[in-house]
């Protein structure tokens, strides 16, 4: 067996586990979901799914690849010969959403530049759709190459540069720069946020709970959705960055401490967003439901906004934007990470070159995306990915290991045997029955939805 890379240290692994997990679905999915799902009550489903299918789910894959020492294919191949088709499932997600991620990370860099100036002005809409994307209207399937060509390439030769360094010198240094000094800079900007005017109010419209939603199973749907998507979870990314720990390592811990780490983050950057939209519907007297978004808006329409409105806006614009970059370049490198090492073992090739064909046919892929899509698209296949891609990869996951090669019972003893924290029954539980029923009802409710 080959002499596999590792990481230099624990602290290195869960700095890049952290990379991966804190990204833009903590900074402008997570404020916006638990917003309209039922706001303080929604924090009930939430921990529910953290903590019966999030960090299970984290356990398991920190498992498998710390077990089998090999990329996502790999390694459910040495579960069970028939399984690397899932391996190459969850690789297939990672690789598209390769393929506009790096997009947005391009915009938020062009909107830190951007700050100083203020270029945007009085019309951030209109600015990000017409000047800056050359889009007749949010809708139009257009080029957005000539604003985001050199941002974009940019993006890619950090990521090639990181990853081409390989795994200690590369992406363990990348990420202990990156998230110590994103944490440093989102809780500056959090501060900042709640000493504005009307901030009170943004937090009393997150935090009010509306109880009535507890029992609408669209809401639990859409709690267990972003755990999933915001541990990076059936991602394969899990799995490939846990195969290069060392041998001697706590994996129940360090999933727990990813977990945690993870919704801390996504809990103060809801704080710090509604803080903002609270100071936003206060200078224009309006409600703060009628200015809470999520998304592609939030970041690129509403927060120039708020940031024009704020005293030392160029400084805080930087901050902003700054941190977006940070947490979607470390959550980018993750998922490239993916296939590169799928490839390199698969075909027997170098890192260097597997860095270089699939980082390569990435970085083509983003421009074509670039080049033919306009929001639509972007905002279209970011839905059928989450929504189904990485449901079914999830889905596939545990049936697999829970049912098929009925392996927890060895997993469990595996992770035992390195870990202070002992796992037991409620593990293998929450594994067999609960994650499995809550995927497939996911699944079923996603297709009447769009089907209806
Ligand atoms: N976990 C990241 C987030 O919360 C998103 C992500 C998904 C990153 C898939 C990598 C791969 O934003
Ligand atoms: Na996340």
């Amino acid at each position: 067996m080959e002499n596999r890379s590792q990481w230099g240290t624990r602290l290195g692994f869960l700095l890049a586990a952290m990379g991966s997990a804190i990204g833009l679905g903590n900074i402008w999915r997570f404020p916006a979901t638990a917003f309209d799902n039922g706001g303080g009550a929604f924090f009930i489903p939430y921990l529910f799914a953290l903590l019966t299918a999030g960090i299970p789910l984290l356990i398991m894959e920190y498992t498998i690849g710390h077990k089998y020492r090999s990329s996502a294919p790999r390694s459910f191949k040495r579960v069970s010969k028939g399984m690397e088709w899932i391996g190459w499932w969850q690789i297939g997600i990672s690789f598209i959403i390769s393929a506009y991620y790096p997009i947005i990370v391009a915009w938020a860099a062009m909107y830190a530049y951007f700050s100083f100036g203020q270029s945007w002005g009085d019309d951030p809409t209109g600015f990000f759709v017409g000047d800056f994307l050359q889009l007749a209207d949010a809708g139009t399937f257009g080029s957005m190459v000539p604003a985001v060509l050199f941002p974009l390439l940019a993006i890619w030769a950090v990521v090639f540069l990181i990853l081409g360094r390989g795994i200690k010198k590369g992406i363990e240094v990348a990420n202990k720069i990156f998230i110590p000094l994103l944490a440093i800079i989102f809780i500056i900007i959090v501060i900042r946020a709640i000493t504005l005017p009307g901030a009170v109010d943004g937090l009393e419209a997150f935090f009010a709970p509306d109880w009535s939603t507890i029992l609408d199973g669209s809401v639990w749907v859409a709690a267990y959705g972003q755990i999933f998507f915001s541990l990076s979870i059936a991602f394969a990314i899990m799995i490939t960055y846990a195969s290069y720990l060392p041998k001697k390592s706590d994996i129940t811990n360090n999933a727990f401490i990813t977990g945690f780490a993870n919704s801390s983050f996504e809990l103060l950057a809801g704080i710090g967003v509604f803080a903002a939209l609270g100071f936003m519907a206060n200078q224009a007297g309006v409600a703060v439901s009628e200015v809470a978004r999520g998304g592609v808006g939030l970041a690129f329409m509403v927060f120039p906004e708020i940031i024009s409105q704020m005293p030392a806006s160029g400084l805080f614009g930087f901050l902003f934007f700054a941190s977006l970059v940070l947490a979607g370049l470390s959550s980018l490198i993750s998922i490239s990470e993916t296939y590169i090492a799928g490839i390199q073992e698969k075909f027997n090739i170098s890192r260097g070159l597997a860095v270089a064909i699939g980082g390569g046919i990435a970085a083509v892929a983003s421009l074509f995306f670039a080049n033919q899509g306009g929001l639509n698209l972007l905002d279209t296949v970011d839905y059928f990915i989450n929504n189904y891609g990485v449901a079914l990869a999830g889905l596939f996951e545990v049936v697999a290991i829970a049912w098929f090669a009925r392996s927890l019972k060895d997993l469990q003893n595996y992770a035992n045997d390195v870990s202070d924290i002992k796992l037991g029954y409620w593990w293998r539980f929450c594994l067999t029955f609960i994650t499995p029923a809550v995927l497939g009802y996911m699944m079923l409710q996603n297709l009447s939805n769009d089907i209806a």
